[in-house]
This record gives structure tokens, C-alpha cells and sequence, in this order.
């Protein structure tokens, strides 16, 4: 373009731009000189282009060009140079968004059982990491030559303090503070000597529950099967039954453990029930009496049932986790996945 042509299509512009006469007119023609892909910014593209001797003087007349279109719309009522450039912006594309975070999985496993249980009338009793031998160990029956008891099974920091084995010193906890009626679930870490491996850790969660009632509702080992197995299809689904093999733990009696019939095979067999068809969950049974006497209450008068889930062991069937240490990596990529 030369001078004079850009002179010639400077008074063109200012013409058109003047005899305009709705907002849509004026926006089309900010777009068509002005706007980032208009004719003005293009030539100023250009001014490379321009023969050295021609570029001052060509320069000094796009400026000029620009800054009279420019005043000529802002009459008109286009929107300032900053406004306009935003108007042209994609106001159809998407936003910037800020991930949300997800639970852990054990957090969502302990959450959800608690609102399970929470339905059966069963509240959330809480106790300490730090306990003592009796509370652990004495008043749950369990003998001193129990292995849970030797050094390379727990971690000792004295003769009388240790971290809980098990999350079952919470039942002695309450039993102590709440006369009967009790009816409690214990969500929590508990500690043991061990290697780790994909399926062990040296701590590990356990939910508790404890039910133990007057002699007017005596309490049997069926309801602790009932409880549980509505546990199992809220926890898993609809179709999962449970089975109760015999067993033996110092303070219940009869002891039994849990098995849940294979969620994904639906008991016929598979990699995640070891072709069993049933997945081992929990240890529960009829509290024993003499624990009863061990916490001041009287055999004769209560009865109970106490049961023990691994909250690891769930949340790695529930939603298929192969390795327990991919719960303690705290991987933003594994856990975002469960959300
Ligand atoms: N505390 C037992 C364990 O850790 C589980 C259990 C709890 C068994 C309550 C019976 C009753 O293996």
C-alpha cells in the first residue's frame, strides 16, 4: 500500500465508521481496522516490508490512522482498545478449573462403615495408640505366653506401654466407662512387628465393634451373623453373603472368622478370592466371660458379640487394589483414580 492509498482508505474508514449506526455496525467495523486481526494491526505487520527510506513517514501515518479510528469508535460507543481486546476473546471456551481432591480409600472405608453401622445404632468410640498391657492385652484374656505378647510381635517402649496390636483394648476402654447397654464401633491404626509386603504392613487400620446387652436381650451369635452380613451387602453389594469358620481368639468365645463370598465371581472363583470363592475379612465372636469380670461386669447379667475388620483388607477388595503399600505412597495418580 502506498502513502496515498493509505491516506484513501484512512478517509474511507473514518467514513464508514461515522455513518454507522447500531452497536453491531460499530463492533464490525472495530474488528474489520482495529481488531487484532484488522487492517491496522496488519499493516503495522507489514511495515517490514516497506522500502527503508518510505517507513517513517508510512509509520507515522498508521499510528495516525489507528489513533483517529480509534477515537472515531470510542465515539460511536465501541468499547476502549483494553475492552475490545476482550470482547474478542472466546467467550465459549472453557474455564480454568481447580482439581478437587478425593478421600483416601481408607478414609472412605472407615466413613462408610461407620455410617453403616451408624444405621444399626452402633456410635464411634475412639482410644489411644499408646496403650497398656492391660487394656491390650490382660483384660482381653490373652495369656502372657500369647505371641502377640513377645518383643519381635509388638512394639514395647517399656514394660507396660505399648502400641495397640489390635483395636480391641477399645472395647475394654468402654465396657470400663459405660455400664450396659454398649453398642460401639472403633475405627483405628493399630501396630504390629512385621515386613512389609504387598500384603502386610507394620501398621495397618482395624474397625472394632462391640455389642453387649442385659439379660432381657440376650445377645447371640445369629445377631452378630445378621449384623454383619448386612455390613457385607451395603459394604460390597447386594449378592454378598457371609461365612463364619471356627477360630479361636482369647477373649470371645465361640470365635469365629469372617469370610465374605467373592464380590467379583460372585463365589465361584477368581484371582481376587484365590479361587476360594470367600475373602477373609474379619475375626469376631461371643464375648467371653471372663473378660466381662475383667471389666466389673457380670457374666451372668450381659452378654455380647465383639468383632475385628481389617479396614486395609476391605478397602483392597472393594476397590480392587492388588498391592497395601499403595496405600501409604500417597501417589496423587493411584488415589485420583478412586475418586
Ligand atoms: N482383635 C482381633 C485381631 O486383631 C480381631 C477380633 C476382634 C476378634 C474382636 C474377635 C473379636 O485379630
Amino acid at each position: 500500500m502506498t502513502l496515498t492509498e493509505l491516506e484513501n482508505a484512512k478517509a474511507r474508514s473514518l467514513e464508514e465508521i461515522g455513518a454507522a449506526n447500531d452497536a453491531a455496525a460499530v463492533e464490525a467495523l472495530r474488528v474489520k481496522y482495529v481488531g487484532r486481526n484488522g487492517l491496522i494491526p496488519a499493516l503495522v505487520k507489514g511495515m517490514k516490508d516497506v522500502p527503508k527510506e518510505e517507513r517513517p513517514a508510512f509509520g507515522k501515518a498508521v499510528q495516525a490512522w489507528r489513533a483517529e479510528a480509534e477515537a472515531a469508535l470510542q465515539a460511536k460507543g465501541a468499547g476502549a482498545k483494553g475492552q475490545g481486546e476482550a470482547v474478542d476473546a472466546d467467550l465459549t471456551m472453557p474455564g480454568r478449573w481447580r482439581s478437587l481432591g478425593v478421600k483416601h480409600p481408607l478414609t472412605r472405608v472407615i466413613e462408610e462403615s461407620a455410617a453403616i453401622f451408624g444405621k444399626l445404632g452402633f456410635t464411634v468410640a475412639d482410644g489411644p495408640e499408646l496403650e497398656n498391657r492391660f487394656n491390650n492385652f490382660t483384660a482381653l484374656n490373652t495369656p502372657p505366653h500369647h505371641p502377640s505378647m513377645d518383643r519381635s510381635d509388638t512394639f514395647w517402649f517399656g514394660d507396660d506401654c505399648l502400641l495397640r496390636t489390635q483395636t480391641s483394648p477399645v472395647q475394654i476402654r468402654t465396657m470400663m466407662a459405660n455400664k450396659p447397654p454398649v453398642r460401639v464401633i472403633c475405627p483405628g491404626r493399630t501396630f504390629r512387628r512385621d515386613t512389609t509386603d504387598a500384603t502386610h504392613s507394620a501398621n495397618f487400620h482395624q474397625i472394632e465393634g462391640l455389642y453387649v446387652d442385659c439379660k432381657d436381650k440376650p445377645v447371640s451369635l445369629a445377631d452378630l451373623k445378621s449384623v454383619l452380613a448386612y455390613f457385607a451387602k451395603e459394604m460390597m453389594g447386594a449378592g454378598v453373603t457371609v461365612r463364619f469358620r471356627p477360630h479361636f481368639f482369647p477373649f470371645t468365645e465361640p470365635s469365629v472368622e469372617v469370610d465374605f463370598s467373592c464380590h467379583v465371581c460372585k463365589g465361584k472363583g477368581c484371582n481376587v478370592c484365590k479361587q476360594s470363592g470367600w475373602i477373609e475379612v474379619a475375626g469376631a465372636g461371643m464375648v467371653d466371660p471372663r473378660v466381662f469380670k475383667f471389666v466389673g461386669y457380670d457374666p451372668e447379667e450381659v452378654s455380647g458379640y465383639a468383632f475385628g475388620f481389617g479396614v486395609e483388607r476391605i478397602a483392597m477388595i472393594k476397590y480392587g487394589i492388588p498391592d497395601i503399600r499403595w496405600l501409604y505412597e500417597n501417589d496423587v495418580r493411584f488415589l485420583s483414580q478412586l475418586g
